[in-house]
């Protein structure tokens, strides 16, 4: 038996994060400037090396995968990835692969993914008006996502959307979102837009708007309780006693998560980020690519999560200025 991946805090690594991408073919003006750079191929993993360093993580116990981007299906042949992830949902070493993904290639993938043991996807909806979405996504279209939507459900899927809440964008779209998400029983979280990476000659769609606030709006309509139902991450659930749903709010800046902390994200270059919202990182390429045996690669992982900071200042008010983060999510994943 390996030891499982534990770091200096008591917390268990059970949880990986891998953006698998930093390529998209929307350009959220949250997210990506109009003409991003994107990373020459050869900074990126293969899709071998992808396997390489997820089976590392799965044999040091990590139990959930998490497959990000940019946009994880606009990867060449990234299905490939996923199959040969279901190796390790069979034998019981992985528990469950999901991803997250903006929808637009889902009706073309959906099936594959189903088979390859995929059972829940999160999908990334901020609007439910054509304008406004071709306004938020830039180069997104949303009859193209609704039908990715419709092909994941058909496929088996659990879908779950994640709508960044803005401020004058959104606002009004609040119960109509909701609403939709009950009739199609998707759960909905809500994501509080963080700022991240320098967007250069931004298009501002709307403004921060916190979520104490849309949890209250949602509670002049609806009766909300909290539940206990936790991640390990930022998101927080109440559940609605007229639907019966299910809506989470991810508040990314707050510090409430930290000490339950139980993921890590690895970057498409192969960058372990331990924190967030820190810019400590330990380059697993390297090792990686140093040798055909996992040893030296392993053991990279575990001096990482040693180094696992306690929590993250990530915070409007610390360190950069407005608490920046000079990474884009792109690169991190989210
Ligand atoms: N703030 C909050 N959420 C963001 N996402 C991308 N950029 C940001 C940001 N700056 C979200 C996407 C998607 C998930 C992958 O990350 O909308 O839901
Ligand atoms: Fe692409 Fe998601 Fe970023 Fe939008 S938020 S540009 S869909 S990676």
């Amino acid at each position: 038996m390996t030891k499982p991946l534990i770091d200096p805090f008591q917390r268990a690594i059970s949880y990986l994060r891998v953006s698998v991408t930093d390529r998209c073919d929307f350009r959220c003006v949250y997210c990506m400037s109009e003409n991003m750079q994107f990373l020459p191929k050869k900074e990126l993993l293969t899709l071998e090396e992808l396997d390489r360093m997820c089976s590392a993580f799965v044999r040091l116990g990590v139990k959930k995968l998490r497959i990000t981007g940019g946009e994880p299906l606009v990867r060449r042949d990234i299905m490939t990835f996923f199959r040969r992830m279901s190796r390790h949902l069979e034998a019981g070493d992985l528990h469950e692969v999901t991803l997250t993904t903006n929808g637009s290639q889902l009706s073309r993938f959906a099936d594959d993914l189903y088979a390859a043991g995929i059972r829940r996807v999160n999908i990334s909806l901020d609007t439910l008006d054509e304008a406004k979405f071709a306004r938020v996504t830039r180069w997104g279209r949303l009859p193209q996502v609704l039908k990715g939507i419709d092909a994941a459900q058909k496929a088996g899927l659990k879908v779950k959307i994640n709508t960044v809440a803005l401020k004058g964008f959104n606002e009004d779209e609040l119960f109509t979102l909701v609403d939709w998400c009950a009739s199609r029983d998707m759960e909905i979280t809500f994501i509080e837009v963080m700022p991240m990476g320098d967007l250069g000659g931004e298009d501002r769609v709307g403004q921060y708007w916190s979520l104490k606030d849309v949890r209250a709006e949602l509670a002049t309509r609806r009766t909300l309780t909290d539940i206990p139902k936790r991640t390990g991450g930022p998101a927080r659930y109440v559940r609605v006693a007229e639907t019966g749903q299910e809506i989470g709010f991810i508040t990314p800046l707050s510090h409430n998560f930290c000490e339950s902390c139980n993921r890590v994200r690895l970057t498409c270059t192969g960058e372990l980020y331990m924190c967030l919202g820190q810019e400590d990182m330990a380059d697993l390429r390297t090792p990686l690519r140093a040798s055909d045996d996992d040893a030296g690669l392993e053991g990279a992982i575990r001096t990482a999560i040693s180094h696992k900071p306690k929590g993250h200042d990530f915070d409007y008010s610390r360190a950069r200025p407005e608490g920046q983060m000079t990474r884009h999510m792109s690169h991190t994943g989210g």
